[in-house]
Formats: structure tokens, sequence, C-alpha cells
């Protein structure tokens, strides 16, 4: 009764704190206390949001990310240090540690400070690429506000980002302009598909570095759309790690400031992007969840149960069908949106794939959604099971950027036909030459006994007599 109790009180824990999907603990790491007001209204939308906030300075010799081997947070959030680095207890290997074990990071990089090279080289070994020139920051003569920033145009103007591809969702897509000030450029390597850029530079950007003297730019780190402003890795056990190119756009002061570009006068989307970039890192967006999975023959309709809500049922699936059966099967998915699951739906140009496979896919089928509960879509299809036997999976692999990764199996026996299975002989129409030609032998048999036994043989009584 004990366990069942304690499963009792964790599970209503759950549904009280689960606000995000990922947990709600978050550290702040920031040097100066005195900082923590300037973002009071980023701090502000997080705790509305179900997050416990706790504030530490990397100078703290006793911050620790995990306790007992456990983690002790959910989500960081490092801000730029004013020394040198972070100190002995957020070294790179700790913070990868924190990823493996399923924490979310959002580092903020700002010109002003310059970036630890431990946290350089952490980057490079992501494949995301610092300039070498620790005070280089992104410029942009076209595309900056004309209030803050005449003089140094690094105040840079950017339109809320489209998708990148259009087969992937955009979480970060809206109606107007983020203000970015001072933002440290990064360079994304071609090498990793785990990442992503979320915001990228005005085509008219650069980064240089304002320390220099000479009047003219030579070889700059990276021009244009090649600079990303902020960006998303996300690694296979889908924990998340942000780069902030720019601490300040999080402050109270661009969150709906006045801004103004080539005469017109606008109001900055800082404070929806910042809600939408820390939403996606600490996993209240685009996370992705696998409810019941089923599959049964397709003539069976006892078992048809689409659409039924699935919370909380087993999962009673055959384990064992014949080659060439009909098989339906049907996947649940919801998406996490902030406080609720919604239905998935993928999108356009894009489908969750069911695979059929023992070693490599016989079958590779999209799924359609056959039915909608509350809160996920239900894809499902029928086919027919290959001419082959043995240990078959049933696999959805999805793999998505800014999605979390959905990779379920179940396993199954395909036997081949039972010796009482087979198609009876007169079902087959080439073996009715052969049926008729036995039949035709076994009548013509009994007629000639029965000619041989009525036919009495002719005696001539006159010859035996003589005998
Ligand atoms: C299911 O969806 C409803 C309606 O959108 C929502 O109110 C509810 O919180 C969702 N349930 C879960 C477990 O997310
Ligand atoms: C179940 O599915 C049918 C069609 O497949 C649909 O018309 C119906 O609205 C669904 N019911 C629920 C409760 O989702």
């Amino acid at each position: 009764m004990k366990w069942l109790f304690s499963f009792l009180v964790l599970a209503l824990l759950g549904v009280v704190h689960a606000l995000s999907s990922s947990g709600s603990r978050l550290l702040v790491v920031l040097e100066e206390p005195a900082e923590k007001d300037k973002y009071s209204e980023f701090w502000g939308d997080l705790e509305a949001r179900g997050f416990h906030l706790s504030f530490e300075s990397p100078k703290n010799e006793k911050l620790s990310l995990f306790k007992h081997g456990e983690r002790a947070f959910d989500q960081l959030v490092l801000f730029p240090p004013k020394s040198k680095g972070f100190g002995p207890s957020l070294t790179p290997n700790i913070l990868l540690d924190f990823l493996k074990k399923d924490g979310n990071i959002l580092l903020t990089l700002s010109a002003d400070h310059p970036t630890p090279s431990a946290i350089v080289s952490l980057l490079l070994e992501l494949d995301i690429h610092l300039p070498t020139d620790r005070n280089a920051l992104v410029v942009d003569h076209f595309n900056y506000d004309t209030a803050s920033a005449t003089e140094k145009h690094d105040v840079l103007l950017v339109p809320l980002p489209s998708s990148v591809r259009s087969d992937l969702k955009n979480y970060f897509a809206g109606e107007g302009t983020v203000a970015v000030p001072r933002p440290v450029g990064q360079f994304l390597g071609n090498n990793s598909p785990l990442l992503v850029p979320i915001l990228r530079a005005p085509s008219t950007a650069y980064s240089y570095n304002p320390k220099d003297e000479a009047e003219i730019v030579e070889d700059p780190f990276a021009v244009g759309e090649q600079l990303s402003l902020v960006s998303a890795m996300q690694a296979r056990n889908s924990a998340r790690f942000t780069v902030l190119g720019s601490v300040e756009m999080l402050q109270n002061e661009w969150f709906n400031a006045k801004v103004g570009s080539a005469g017109k006068q606008t109001t900055t989307a800082n404070k929806e992007f910042a809600k939408k970039i820390s939403g996606w890192t600490f996993k209240e967006l685009g996370v992705l969840k696998v409810g019941k999975l089923q599959h049964y023959l397709a003539e069976d309709k006892t078992s048809k149960k689409v659409n039924q809500s699935s919370v909380g049922v087993p999962e009673s699936n055959p384990t064992i069908y014949r080659i060439k059966n009909d098989v339906t099967f049907t996947v649940e998915l919801s998406e996490y949106d902030f406080d609720h699951l919604a239905p998935f739906t993928p999108p356009e140009g894009d489908q969750v794939q069911l695979e059929f496979s023992m070693l490599s896919p016989f079958h590779r089928l999209n799924l359609s959604p056959v039915g909608y509960t509350a809160n996920s879509t239900i894809f499902g299809t029928t086919f027919t099971l290959p001419d082959q036997h043995g240990i078959f999976n049933f696999r959805v692999n999805y793999k998505r950027p800014f999605l979390t990764n959905v990779d379920e199996k179940r396993q199954v026996t395909v036997r081949h036909f039972a010796h009482d299975e087979w198609p009876r002989s007169w079902k087959i129409s080439a073996a009715w030459t052969w049926i008729t030609g036995i039949w035709v032998t076994v009548a013509g048999w009994l007629v000639f006994v029965a000619v041989w036994l009525y036919s009495e043989p002719i005696t001539a009584k006159g010859v035996k007599k003589t005998q």
C-alpha cells in the first residue's frame, strides 16, 4: 500500500507542477545581483509560466548542478560572467553532463563581456563557431535602430524569423521586429544535423571588432545570413541548448521599446520572442508525446478502438501475425503547447511514417490522421504484411528539427501459413484439370468393375459335356 500512496502523491505533485513538460526548477547563473532588476519582466514571465527561479553567482563555491548524482535543476540560464570564466562548478564537462541528463540550457552572450574560452571551446565542439576576436559584435548599416544607435549602428532590427525550411514547424514566427543590441554572431558548421539557426542576421550585417582602429574591415569573420544571432541545438536525447547572441535583448528596456528605422517607428516584439525562445528551450514547445500505439488484424472488427480515449488503458496488442495478414496500425501523438497537450499536426509537406522492419524496413508507409481526441491526433494505416516470416518491428521513427525525437517500436512475430490455412485445392482454378483427371479415373474404374462383374463369360454347353 505504501508504494501506492507515494505513487499517488507523486502523481498529484506531477499534476500541480508540470507546467513545463520537463520540470520547473530553473537556475539562473548571474554574477552581479544588481543586474537582476534589469530583466525583471523576463523573470516575471517565467514565474507566471510556473518556473521556480533560483539565482546564483558563478563564484558561489557551493553551486552545483547535481545533487546525489541527479540533476538539482531542470533548466539552466547562463549569463555572461564578468570574470574570466564560470568557475569550477560550471565547466564544459559539467554542462555536457547536465545536457546528457536531460537538462536544458539557455546560454547568453554579450559583446561587452568576452565569452570565456572554456565556453568558446564547448561551442566549438558543438560546431558553433564564435569570432576569434573576443570583442567582436555584429553591426548593420541598413537595419539599425535610429533612436539608440545613430552612431555605432550596433542595435540591429530584425524581423521575426520565417521558417528555416518549408516542411518545418516555425515556433518563432509572428509579426514584428526584434531589437538585437550588440549581438555576438555565431557561425554554424555544416556537419551537425542537430544545429538550427533560429534568428539570422540581415544580409547587410557583418561581424567586426569596434576596438580595431582600422578604417576598413578586412576579412570579416562572417557576413550576412551566415551569421546566426540565436542558434539552437537539440541533442539526441532531446535536451536543448540555445545560444542567444545578445543578452541585452531580454532587458525590460527592450521589451516593447519604441525603435525606428528609415523613418518608421515600431514597437519591438522582444517580449514575445523571449517567451518563445525560453519556451522552446525549456521544453514548453515542440515536445511530442506518444500515447497509445495499437495494431490489430484489419478483419477483426471487435478490436477497432480508434478514437477512444486511451489514457491509462494498457496496450493489448497481438504478438503474432501470419504472413499476408491485413493489419491496421494506429498511434496517438500529442504536442505540448506551453501548459497543455494538444493534437499534433505535422507541418505541410511532412508525414509521420510507419516502418515495418526486420533489420531494414519492408514497408515504409505514410500515416494519416484517422481520429482526434481532445489532446491527441490518432494516426493510422492499414496494410498487408510482407510474404516473409520472422521477427518484425512496427516502428515510428520521427525526428525533426525543433521537435523532440520520437522512436517507438513494438516487436511482433510473423509466422508462415499453418498446414490447414492453405487454400483448398478446388479454390485453385489451375488444379481443376488434375482434379477432373482423378475423378474421371475413379469413375472409369468403377464403371469397369461394374461391367466386369455383371458380364457373364460365354460358355458352350456342348463342348463341356464331351469332356
Ligand atoms: C487536454 O486538452 C484540453 C483542451 O485543450 C486542456 O484543457 C487539457 O488541459 C488538456 N489535457 C492535458 C493533460 O494536457
Ligand atoms: C471518431 O472518428 C470519427 C471518424 O473516424 C469522427 O467522425 C468522430 O468525430 C470521432 N469521434 C471523436 C470523439 O473524436
